[in-house]
């Protein structure tokens, strides 16, 4: 299937033209490089891709629901933050469920009735919401990166103690993996895609 498909894309800024005529079509699950000398339009690629930038002329079609990630910088996260934290946050829609289901769990034992059925099938539908977003698998996809990235040791420590290229990695790996982005665009990527499994 193909994700990405641009055509006869132009970019000019004011009377400079950077890009012209660019078309390409990415496939599904493909994973591709882009190699240019510095000021080739590289960056303007990306942003156009991302909405960030709209096109002088041509087209751009992603596939309906594609979600796109830009990972151009390690991003900040306040102080203490643990590593297993930033994990987590590619999980904040079911840890939101998650915290309503604990909640309606306690109300369960105060109210009755009506009141009591309308909290059970609220109930229903924000476990089968959670099942179907994935909740029941987040541990299994933890475990995977955790072991992959080697992170273990370090898990319950401040995020910043990670180098720079571990803290690359592994955000890089929460927007692939965990956040089933459809589009990664990493600059300089290195050898980060690589997960030792
Ligand atoms: N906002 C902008 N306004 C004017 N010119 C720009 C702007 N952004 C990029 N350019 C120009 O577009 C060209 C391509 O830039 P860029 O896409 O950043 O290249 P690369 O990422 O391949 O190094 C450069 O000549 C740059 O000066
Ligand atoms: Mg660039």
């Amino acid at each position: 299937m193909i994700v990405l498909n641009i055509e006869h894309m132009k970019k000019s800024y004011g009377a400079e033209t950077v890009l012209e005529d660019i078309h390409f079509d990415i496939q599904d699950n493909a994973r591709v490089g882009l190699i240019g000398r510095n000021g080739a339009g590289k960056t303007t690629i990306f942003k156009v891709i991302c909405g960030q930038e709209e096109p002088t002329e041509g087209f751009i079609h992603k596939s309906k629901g594609a979600q796109v990630g830009y990972l151009e910088q390690i991003p900040q996260w306040p102080e203490n933050t643990t590593v297993k934290e930033t994990l987590m946050s590619a999980f904040s829609e079911l840890t939101s469920i998650q915290n309503a289901m604990r909640t309606m769990e306690a109300d369960m034992g105060t109210v009755t009735g009506n009141a009591l059925e309308t909290l059970m099938n609220a109930y229903d539908e924000a476990q089968k919401k959670y099942e179907i977003l994935g909740g029941y698998d987040i541990d299994e996809k933890l475990g995977r990166i955790i072991t992959g990235l080697k992170l273990n040791s370090f898990i319950n420590q401040s995020f910043e103690t990670l180098s720079g290229g571990e803290k690359k990695q592994e955000q890089c790996w929460v927007d692939f993996y965990l956040r089933h982005q459809t589009f990664s665009f990493l600059m300089n990527p290195q050898t980060i895609l690589t997960l030792n499994r």
